[in-house]
């Protein structure tokens, strides 16, 4: 764990400039030795447990993550391996922060298409790799994190609708814009964002992408029982739940505990929700991400 005053002994940042501006208190950061597979791991493992079946049940997995462990293969496949869950196809998906709800959306498609009948589906980060740690601007905002669900085929409704977007033509906002040549980085490695752009685009598309999604399933933000919106930035939830005229009561908010962890902040959210007993059977939830691209979309989903 890395609270703020750690990061004011290395930055010309405070605790109360992170706070008031961001929400953020805390995050966690990953071990030199772990990967995103090493987080997604424990993740998975967790929901397994949780969803009471084994990995060799698995039909599908599917790992959202902008920092896998290697070029290739990908983490789901290295993830497959920790688990012991061979042969069941195993892919990533690379939308920042809305990897969550892309993932997600996929293995809901592939399961209502009769292909598979149980695929994990986790968003996990080592955002602490990719970041400048003497840039005040983006070094306090992000953190390392995974978290893990089971979706698996059933006659309940389970997710609802879904949409999902990208516009390209934002993709200088948010990116970590290095390239490899020769085998190496060339270029800047690390992630670099216009902050206020990234924050007016994000409460837009939130507001938008929630009520296409309900729309769909013709829903009203007020059916929402409970409202999880990618964890960037406190201000950034309270104006999209203000948007949507979602009390701050029915919001999850983690973003004080875990900062900004992309992919794996939606997850992580619901994990702290339904383990604290707020998320039960039945609820309906709606998980609302958006990243660098722009990517964004909405999962609406009966627990
Ligand atoms: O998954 C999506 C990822 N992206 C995001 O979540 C980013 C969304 N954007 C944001 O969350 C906000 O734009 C930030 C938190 C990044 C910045 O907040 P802001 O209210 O837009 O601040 P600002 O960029 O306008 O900066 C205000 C001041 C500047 O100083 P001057 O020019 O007013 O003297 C910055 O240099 O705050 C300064 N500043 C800091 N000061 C202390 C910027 N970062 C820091 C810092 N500590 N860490």
């Amino acid at each position: 764990m890395s609270s703020n005053a750690d990061l004011a002994s290395r930055v010309d940042t405070s605790d109360e400039w992170i706070r008031t501006r961001t929400g953020i208190h805390q995050r966690h950061l990953a071990d030199p030795g772990q990967m995103s597979s090493d987080l997604a791991h424990q993740a998975a493992l967790q929901a397994l447990s949780a969803a009471g079946i084994a990995a060799a049940d698995l039909d599908l997995i599917i790992v959202a993550t902008s920092t896998p462990d290697f070029i290739f293969p990908s983490t789901a496949c290295v993830l497959q391996a920790k688990l012991g869950a061979a042969r069941c196809p195993a892919f990533d998906v690379q939308a920042v922060c809305a990897g969550f709800v892309y993932a997600l959306d996929i293995a809901d498609k592939f399961i209502r298409s009769g292909a598979y009948k149980r695929a994990l589906v986790v968003g996990t980060e080592v955002f602490s790799r990719i970041l400048d740690w003497s840039d005040r601007g983006t070094c306090v905002l992000f953190g390392d994190g995974a978290g893990a669900v089971i979706l698996a085929a059933a006659d309940r409704p389970g997710v609802r609708a879904s949409v999902l977007h990208a516009d390209g033509s934002h993709a200088g906002i948010l990116s970590t814009p290095g390239q490899l040549c020769g085998g190496k980085v060339t270029g800047d490695p690390f992630l670099r964002m216009d902050g206020q752009a990234v924050f007016k685009l994000a409460v837009r598309v939130l507001d938008e992408v929630a009520r296409e999604t309900l729309a769909l399933c013709e829903m009203q933000p007020a059916d929402v029982d409970w409202l999880i919106p990618h964890q960037a930035n406190v201000r950034i939830l309270d104006a999209t739940a203000k948007k949507l005229g979602i009390s701050p009561a029915k919001t999850i908010m983690t973003v004080d505990r875990h900062a900004n962890t992309s992919a794996a902040s939606i997850p992580l959210a619901l994990d702290v929700a339904v383990r604290d007993g707020r998320i039960k059977a039945g609820d309906k939830v709606l998980l609302a991400g958006v990243g660098g691209g722009l990517t964004w979309g909405a999962v609406f989903v009966e627990i």
